[in-house]
């Protein structure tokens, strides 16, 4: 999958799917970084494998937006939530292409296996950085399959010169792994 190609939706069971969870296990990668309360972004959130991770650990005051640039798969997560308690935590938002196309702020960004599908990524890592207040994160998780260390470098570099600094980079099971805070503008 290089840069630019989109994964498709019907590659939402794999992403979605007992095997990964074993795996990669969502529990390890996500503990630590979400309190009650925080507003979350988790962009490319594809069938929402991380999403109600993500929406039970900011609890009943906290929220998810979950934005996808496929229909499809923002469906697949609606069908998912339907009827349980993360339908008033979980907003589905459709993305563009072109931009994040977010109005509102967030505390955080969460953006797993999906910047290697953007032909701008720094259109992109620019939204986030705006949709962050002073004291926002992101998280960016990428494929060691599809993204070279390299690739992984520039991806940094990228966001550092959208405003933000890192402060933990790492590789865990098949993942890239790098953490930022927004730098403070004045
Ligand atoms: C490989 S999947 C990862 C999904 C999810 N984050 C996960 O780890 O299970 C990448 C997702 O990013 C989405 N995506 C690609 N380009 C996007 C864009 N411009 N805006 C929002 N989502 C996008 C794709 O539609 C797909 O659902």
């Amino acid at each position: 999958m290089g840069r630019g190609h989109v994964c498709p939706v019907c590659l939402a069971s794999a992403l979605d799917s007992g095997l990964r969870r074993l795996l990669q296990r969502p529990g390890r990668l996500l503990d630590g970084y979400f309190k009650e309360g925080m507003k979350v972004l988790d962009f490319g959130c594809g069938p929402g494998f991380f999403t109600v991770e993500i929406a039970e650990r900011v609890g009943k005051s906290g929220s998810v937006v979950a934005a996808d640039l496929q229909e499809g798969m923002l469906d697949i997560l609606r069908r998912k939530i339907r009827g349980t308690d993360m339908e008033d935590r979980i907003t589905l938002h459709k993305s563009s292409e072109q931009g994040v196309d977010l109005s509102q702020k967030v505390d955080f960004v969460f953006a797993f296996y999906v910047m290697h599908e953007l032909e701008n990524q720094t259109a992109f890592l620019d939204d986030f950085r705006m949709a962050l207040g002073s004291k926002g994160m992101l998280y960016i998780a990428e494929p060691k399959a599809h993204v070279t260390k390299r690739g992984f470098d520039r991806t940094i570099e990228r966001a550092e010169t959208s405003g933000f600094s890192l402060i933990d980079r790492y590789s865990t099971f098949m993942t890239r792994v790098a953490v930022f805070k927004a730098t403070v503008q004045d």
